[in-house]
Order: C-alpha cells, then sequence, then structure tokens
C-alpha cells in the first residue's frame, strides 16, 4: 500500500504477453494516465458492474463469477475511497490499475472480466459517465447562481443606472433590468448543457477494440444499467468520437465568456471611477504594498480563466483534427483539458453563487452618472416625434440642445424651455420635463423585454417560472 497514495512507478504491466523486454522507465511514465484518469475511478467500477452482470446474463460467466467480480469491485472502491489503494503508473492507467488489483483479490475468476470489452470502449464509456455527473451538478450550481441573480434583479426593479453604448452613459435603465440580462446569457448556456447531454448520454460499451465482439453483447441492458438514454450506433464511432468532450468545452467556454463579461462590469463598477457597487470585503483582497487597496480579485480572476477554457476548447478541437478512425492513443488527451473544464466552471459557478447576493449597489453614484450622461436626449427625441417632428429633424435638434447642456455645463432638464426649443420655438412645451426625468424615461419603456419597473418585474415572474422546468 502506498503510504501517501499518489502512484508509484512499479513493476511491468498486463499486457506484456507479445514482448521481449521490459517497457522502458521513461516511456512507461510518458505513456501513463493514472496521474489523472484515476478520477475516474467510480465510472470505472460502476462500467465493469454492469459489463460483468451482462456477461453473466448471456451466459459467458456465471451468475457466481459474476457476484465475485462485484464482490471485489465494490471491495476495491472502499480501498480506493478510504486512500488504501496502491496506484500504480506501471499500470498505466485506471482501468489497469483497477482490473490488476481485481484479479489480485479474487484471482482467476478476474481475467474473465475483460472479455468482450477494450479499453477503448471502456475509457469512453467511463468519460461519458464522468462527464454526466458533473453536467448535472453544473446544471444545479446554473440554477442557483439564476436564482441568485434573478433575487438581486428583484430588489432593484426601481434602481435607475446608467446602461453603456460603447461604455458611454446611453440612456436610463435599471439595475434589475441590467442583471436580468445576466439571467439570459446563463439562461441559455444551461439550455446548451441540457441539450449537450443528450448527446454524452450514450453508451459506447460492446464496441470492445473498434469492431464489436464476437460475444454478441447485450448493449441495451448494459445502457440501462448505467442509466444511459441510448446506444452508440457504430462501433467504430463509439470507440472514437470525442465530439461530447468538445461540446461540453464549449458549453463551458460560452459561459466562461459570459462570466468574464459580468466580472469586467463589476471590476469597473467596483473602481473609484464608477464606484456603482461594493464588493462585500471577503471577496477582496488587499495589495502588499498599497495599505488602502481593496482588490476585486475574484473577478478578475473568473475574468482571467476564460482563457485557460477557451484554450482547452482548441486543444480538443485540434487533438482530434485529422484523426484517422477509430481509437488512437492521442484520446488520452482528451481527459486534462476536459476535467480542467469542469473544474474551472465548477469554481467560477461556485464563486458568483457567493458573491451575486452581496453586490451592494451604490444607488447615488448611479443616479448621478445617469444624469450626467445626458442619456435622456432619445426620450427628448421621442417626445419631439410624438409632436409630429420626423425623427431625424428629432435628432438633428436635441443634437443642438445637447451642445447647448454641454456649453452651460448643466443637465437637459435643467434648459430652459428657450434653451430647448433653440430655433424651433414653441415646439417644446412645460410638460417635456416629465419626458426628460429618469424615472419617466424608464416607465415609458413599457412593453415586453424593456427596462420599465413593472416591465422588469414580469420578466422576472416568468424567470422563475422558467427555472422550475
Ligand atoms: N488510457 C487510455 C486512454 O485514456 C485508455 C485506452 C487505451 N487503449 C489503448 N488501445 N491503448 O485513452
Amino acid at each position: 500500500m502506498s503510504a501517501n497514495n499518489t502512484p508509484k512507478l512499479g513493476t511491468g504491466g498486463l499486457l506484456r504477453g507479445r514482448f521481449s523486454e521490459a517497457t522502458d522507465e521513461f516511456v512507461e511514465a510518458f505513456t501513463a494516465s493514472v496521474t489523472f484518469d484515476r478520477r475516474l475511478y467510480r465510472q470505472d467500477i460502476a462500467g465493469s458492474v454492469a459489463h460483468a452482470q451482462m456477461l453473466a446474463k448471456i451466459g459467458v460467466i456465471t451468475a457466481v463469477e459474476a457476484d465475485q467480480i462485484i464482490q471485489g469491485l465494490n471491495t476495491i472502491e472502499s480501498e480506493i475511497e478510504s486512500g488504501n489503494f496502491n496506484w500504480q503508473i506501471a499500470l498505466e492507467d485506471v482501468h489497469m490499475n483497477i482490473e490488476s488489483r481485481l484479479i489480485e483479490l479474487i484471482g482467476n475468476t478476474g481475467k474473465k472480466l475483460h472479455t468482450g470489452r477494450s479499453r477503448n470502449d471502456q475509457v469512453a464509456t467511463d468519460i461519458r459517465l464522468y462527464l454526466r455527473d458533473a453536467i448535472d451538478q453544473l446544471d444545479q450550481l446554473e440554477t442557483e447562481l439564476l436564482k441568485a441573480i434573478a433575487g438581486v434583479a428583484y430588489q432593484h426593479t426601481d434602481t435607475i443606472m446608467p446602461g453603456f453604448t460603447h461604455l458611454q452613459a446611453a440612456q436610463p435603465i435599471t439595475f434589475g433590468h441590467h442583471l436580468m440580462a445576466w439571467f439570459e446569457m446563463l439562461m441559455r448556456d444551461r439550455t446548451r448543457l441540457r441539450d449537450c447531454r443528450k448527446r454524452v448520454n450514450q453508451l459506447p460499451l460492446g464496441a470492445a477494440a473498434l469492431a464489436g465482439t464476437p460475444f454478441c453483447p447485450d448493449r441495451a441492458f448494459v445502457a440501462q444499467m448505467l442509466g444511459f438514454d441510448s446506444v452508440c450506433e457504430n462501433s467504430l464511432d463509439a470507440v472514437s468520437d470525442r465530439d461530447f468532450a468538445i461540446e461540453f468545452c464549449a458549453c463551458a467556454a460560452l459561459t466562461l465568456m459570459h462570466m468574464s463579461r459580468w466580472c469586467e462590469e463589476l471590476v469597473l463598477w467596483s473602481s473609484q471611477q464608477f464606484d456603482f457597487v461594493e464588493l462585500p470585503d471577503r471577496f477582496c483582497t488587499g495589495s502588499s504594498i498599497m495599505p488602502q487597496k481593496k482588490n476585486p480579485d475574484v473577478p478578475e480572476l473568473i475574468r482571467g480563466k476564460t482563457g485557460r477554457v477557451n484554450g482547452h476548447l482548441m486543444a480538443l478541437l485540434t487533438l482530434m483534427k485529422s484523426q484517422p478512425l477509430a481509437y488512437n492513443k492521442d484520446n488520452q488527451e482528451d481527459k486534462e483539458p476536459l476535467f480542467d473544464s469542469i473544474d474551472t466552471l465548477h469554481g467560477c459557478l461556485t464563486a458568483l453563487i457567493g458573491l451575486v447576493p452581496n453586490i451592494n449597489p451604490n444607488k447615488s453614484a448611479m443616479l448621478d452618472a445617469t444624469l450626467k450622461g445626458f442619456t435622456t436626449a432619445t426620450d427628448l427625441a421621442d417626445y419631439l416625434v410624438r409632436k409630429q417632428v420626423p425623427f431625424r429633424d428629432a435628432h438633428e435638434m436635441v443634437g443642438q440642445a445637447v451642445q447647448v447642456a454641454v456649453a452651460k455645463g448643466k443637465p437637459l432638464d435643467e434648459l430652459t424651455l428657450a434653451e430647448l426649443n433653440g430655433q424651433e420655438n414653441g415646439i417644446i412645451t412645460e410638460d417635456v420635463y416629465e419626458v426628460l426625468s429618469l424615472q419617466g424615461s424608464v416607465a415609458a419603456r413599457n412593453h415586453f423585454g424593456g427596462t420599465a419597473p413593472e416591465q422588469v418585474r414580469e420578466a422576472i415572474a416568468r424567470a422563475m417560472k422558467r427555472l422550475e422546468s
């Protein structure tokens, strides 16, 4: 037993029958994957249990032998979980480590487990099972984060802030509306992940090395045992396909891209220049030299981690590019990018679940910024349109009013009627000041998808319903 549970260089594998010399020590370590694929142990054991039951069902092994195998596998699972399993690099990967321990534990019966199976269909099955579980966990985290976003949005359906285009204050919106835009992005991510799961959840086992097996496995039975929705149609494709992993990494990359956008906003908003939000101290760190600093490290890190997940997607696409059918050892390289994409997405979702409910908006700074940016200029143009001025002429007129406001250093709603009217005297009347108010501006956008507080409340109610499915 290895005390610290790290894989050790050992002596020879089970697969050297046709060779006349032992594997080179460097090659042994170079080709091994057990350092990273051992995290598939639970799926590997579940797959082996189902395979053994199937072998008994079709009469290739006896029911007693299947029981012995299953008991041995259960023992191995406990050994691994209690840290008492001796992982060996010489045994290359998680599959051979478990199989050789099974043979050690139960003797010759253990040698029958690999009948009608190859590591090629075995590993493809393991990864799919692992990814399916990961997707289910990520789905739960995404749902939790979606609820958190909608929860904060609900508190701020009336909180005015500037909406931006080109990072310039554009039109007044509500903070709740802005947050619900985040919600929509993540909702699409959740839908995409659920769709990806359909193509993950198909059974490769039974394809064996590439061509199938003369034992005529009952693949439907194995699929049912392992909770797969269907069985991979073609044995060559079953062992060589990694589309599902690429698809997952694409989903993860899109999600991280979204998160990087939110995090960029949090970094900007929490800066002294914006001062829109206060991030909780426990999510920020200090500087080793500048005592005044409160750095938004968590959003910055999430923004940064987008790079590695994008990289993993590229790695997998490039890994699969030009590979001839069927299995090639290249495929062993699928695991680290996939695992790291899962872990990174998991970590970022967890961080945001903690952070989002604690974003504390500075309402007065948001309001000031909205007042400063002539953000109701479009409302003034729309007002003129209602007075029968064609939109292009209205646009021109308001442009001139903005020029006056800039020159006088005043917001639009502090200009006099004469100043607002310019040369077109008389069109703009007292009722314009209601239109120029920020509350009036957001309340006016009172339609499906608009920023009016009433609409945002309805959007949130619909969002909560959508989350139920
Ligand atoms: N460790 C291998 C992998 O991850 C398992 C499959 C090995 N198959 C083979 N024919 N060498 O892909």
